[in-house]
This record gives C-alpha cells, structure tokens and sequence, in this order.
C-alpha cells in the first residue's frame, strides 16, 4: 500500500517561478511514489477574489500548469476544493473546537492586521479549512513551501484537539519542505507572491519573463547581485555560479541576461505542452479527479459525523 500525499494551491492568478521550485516540482518528482491528490483550493482564494470570470479562467490555467509541467492526471487525483462539500464541513466542525487567540496567531490574519488592513472571517478561518483539506483524506505527507509550514502545524493540532474530544479519528500529518529551497525571493527580495506584485511568472512569454527579471532590484554594494543569485540558484549549481558570476563580476545586465536564459531553456519544452491541453480536457480530469476525491472524503465525513454525534 503507497502511502497517502495530499497538497493544494490556490487559483489565485499565474504561477510563477517560487510556486514552480517550492510546490510544483517538488510535488511532480515524488508523485509517483505515493497516492497523490492535488487540490485546486478555490474556496480558499475567495478570501482574495471577487471575480468570477477571472476565478473560472485560474482555475483551468492552474490545471493546465500541472499537467504542462509532467503531473500525471492518470496517477494523481487532481480535483477542485469546491466540488467536494465534506472541506466545509469538516472546517466548520474544527471552528468549533479551536480558539479565537490561536487563529489570531496565524501568518496570514497577522500580516493582515499588521499593515492595518481589515481581514475577513474567511481568511480568519483559513487554517481550519486548509485542516479540514488535509485531515479528510488522511494524509501521510503534506509537500508544501515553506510559507506554509505553520498551516501544516495547525492541521496537526486541529487533529489532535478533534481525537483529545472525540476519540482517535485522524492522523496527524506531516509537513514535507522541500530543502534548500526555503521561501525563493521575488524581484525585490521578499518573499515571491502575488500579492506583492514580485514575481517571476512561470509560463510567461520570454519577453514578460525577461522584463521581470530585468526588474529584479540590484544594489551596487557587492560584486554580486544577491536578488539574482538567490533565483539563480534554483537553476544551477554553485559551482557553475561561481564560475559565471566570477567571469561577469560587477555586470549585472550580463548575470541577468544568463538567469533569463536559465529560465528559458527550463519553460520552453513545458510551454509548448501547455499549448496542447484544452479547457475541455480539464473539464474531464476535473470529473474524474473529484469523483474520486468524494470517495474518500464521503467515508471519512461519515465515521466523523458519527464520532461528534450528528448521526443518529
Ligand atoms: P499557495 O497557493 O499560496 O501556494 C502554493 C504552493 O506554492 C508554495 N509557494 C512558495 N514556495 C516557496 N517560495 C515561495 N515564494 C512560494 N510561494 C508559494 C506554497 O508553499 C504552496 O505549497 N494554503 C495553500 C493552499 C492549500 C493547501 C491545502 C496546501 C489549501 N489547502 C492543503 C497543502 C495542503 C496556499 O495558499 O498555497
């Protein structure tokens, strides 16, 4: 029996390259070796988004990016998070049992609250559905970057707060970073997001890719320039690095037009895939893959019911 994977990302817009090196390619070199499920987390990005059409359209864009990328549709499970009720549910049900000062610690609400802006109850709530994701398919191993190691660690304590009330139900999960990608840094250094408007996407056209490489901010403090190099060094080894970063000390446009490069000849062949798959062929890997996915969430909710006594 393979032991059980479980991830999921939101259909929040392109991906780009820290999603690629701290998710995808992580998730696509150990799939095989495991019964995997990929989750398109839509109900998660609604805690961001409010456009239909623009939600619609991410969600057929992300499955193609896996597909593009060598997942395997016919090995892993790939559904979307709304297609399968039992996450709200079950989310809901773990509301239930955890504090509102132990939500209040997590990352996301706090960044939030930080920079003064007001959060919804969704993002609030966010650790739990993600909880509920994981905990209804008893997941064995969880490969996520690590910006979400913390949510990993409240699906754990959801878990054992669920089995401390109600008896042994769920197997805590484990996180799985990959090493020594850490969180990639986006064009300014910070962490690569969306959100800050810093990345480098994915499956952009050689000039978008080249224009935000261009963009990464360089200080004229050192030979090298470490916003380069921390991306650079996804692509090549340290001793090729060092090489090309001794020959072109001091020229940054020079190490910037080498990491363009670098990304080109790694994004062109899964470009061209991409270019084959169809909005209809997602329709039908989505079917499937949530068929499948309400399987095993349909069994669990069943024996979870049971245990808080709503079945009677
Ligand atoms: P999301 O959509 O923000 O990101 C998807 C995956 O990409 C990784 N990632 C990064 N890794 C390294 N460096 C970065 N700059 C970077 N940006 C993103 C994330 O760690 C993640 O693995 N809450 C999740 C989605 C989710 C989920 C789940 C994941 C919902 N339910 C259950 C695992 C299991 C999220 O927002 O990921």
């Amino acid at each position: 029996m393979k032991k059980r994977l479980f991830t999921g990302l939101q259909p929040s817009g392109a991906l780009h390259i820290g999603n690629y090196f701290g998710a995808l390619k992580p998730f696509k070199d150990i799939a095989g070796d495991y019964d995997s499920f990929l989750m398109i987390a839509d109900y998660h990005s609604l805690t961001t988004m409010r456009d239909a059409t623009t939600l619609r359209s991410n969600i057929i864009d992300v499955v193609k990016d896996y597909i593009a990328i060598g997942v395997e549709p016919d090995e892993v499970t790939i559904f979307k998070q709304s297609d399968v009720p039992e996450h709200t549910e079950l989310a809901w049900i773990f509301e239930c049992l955890v504090t509102v000062p132990f939500l209040s610690q997590a990352h996301a609400y706090k960044d939030k609250v930080a920079k003064g802006l007001e959060a919804n109850a969704g993002l609030f709530n966010y650790p739990m559905l993600m909880a509920a994701d994981i905990l209804l398919y008893d997941a064995d191993v969880v490969p996520v970057g690590e910006d979400q190691r913390q949510h990993v660690e409240y699906a754990r304590e959801a878990a054992t707060k669920f089995n401390n009330a109600y008896g042994e139900t769920f197997v805590p999960p484990q996180e799985m970073v990959l090493k020594g990608v850490g969180i990639v840094a986006g064009t300014d250094g910070q962490k690569m997001s969306k959100s800050y408007k810093n990345t480098i996407p994915l499956f952009g056209t050689k000039d978008e890719i080249s224009r935000a490489v261009m963009s990464v901010v360089t200080d004229s403090s050192g030979d090298r320039p470490e916003n380069v190099y921390s991306i650079h060094r996804l692509f090549r080894t340290e001793s090729e690095l060092e090489g090309l970063y001794a020959e072109h000390a001091g020229k940054y446009k020079d190490l910037k037009e080498a990491l363009i490069e670098d990304i080109e000849t790694l994004v062109a062949p899964m470009r061209e895939k991409r270019s084959e798959i169809t909005d209809d062929d997602v329709r039908t890997i989505l079917k499937n893959g949530s068929e499948k996915a309400q399987a095993q969430a349909q069994k669990k909710i069943t024996e979870i019911r049971d245990r808080i006594g709503v079945s009677i």
